[in-house]
């Protein structure tokens, strides 16, 4: 399988949320976004991006996504923000039935993706954030499916010029 990458580093949350909100303009419906990093890497930050670029509006956002584990927001596509901090491995995570969300046609965004081994996902685009300094992140895009990494190569080309301070990126490709 095709792995395609992007890495990418942001200097504040404004340019991570550009980012989610260049990739959620290019979502259809049905994709999973499986999100990985450290308490306060910037996860939700890009969500909030991603909710951005699918319309969703701004007074959708009523809850924390802290206190409750699943959410579900309504712009040109439905965004089911899944939050698994809180959820155990086992009967717990079974009974989300995220399997259920999965093949919804809803957009999908999985913060503690990792946790979620159990599922068997096997196409996803899968987000690691990595914490580098107080304003800085450095985050990498991998795509598992073809689907995704068409999304990567689009997000190459995305027009990020109203991201704020620099992002700067590296790309790589294997086969
Ligand atoms: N470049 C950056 N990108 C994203 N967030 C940043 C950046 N620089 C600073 N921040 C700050 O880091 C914090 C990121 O918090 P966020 O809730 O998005 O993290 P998280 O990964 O979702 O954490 P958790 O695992 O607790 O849910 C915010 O307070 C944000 O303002
Ligand atoms: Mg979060």
């Amino acid at each position: 399988m095709n792995t395609h990458e992007y890495h990418v580093t942001t200097d504040s949350p404004e340019a991570t949320r550009a980012l989610g909100r260049a990739l959620g303009r290019m979502l259809r419906g049905g994709e999973i976004l499986g999100l990985s990093g450290d308490l306060g890497s910037g996860k939700t930050c890009f969500v909030h991006g991603l909710a951005e670029g699918l319309e969703v509006g701004r007074n959708s956002w009523v809850r924390s996504p802290t206190f409750t584990l699943i959410n579900e927001y309504q712009g040109r596509l439905s965004l089911v923000h899944v939050d698994l901090f809180r959820v155990a491995q086992g009967p717990e995570m079974e009974d989300l039935h995220l399997e259920e969300y999965f093949a919804s046609g809803c957009v999908c965004v999985v913060e503690w993706f990792e946790r979620l081994d159990a599922v068997g996902v096997e196409e996803f685009m899968g987000v690691t954030f990595r914490y580098v300094s107080e304003e800085r992140r450095a985050l990498r895009f991998a795509a598992h499916g073809t689907r995704y990494g068409e999304m990567i190569a689009a997000l190459h080309g995305a027009d990020l010029e109203t991201s704020g301070p620099r992002v700067s990126s590296t790309r790589r490709d294997d086969g």
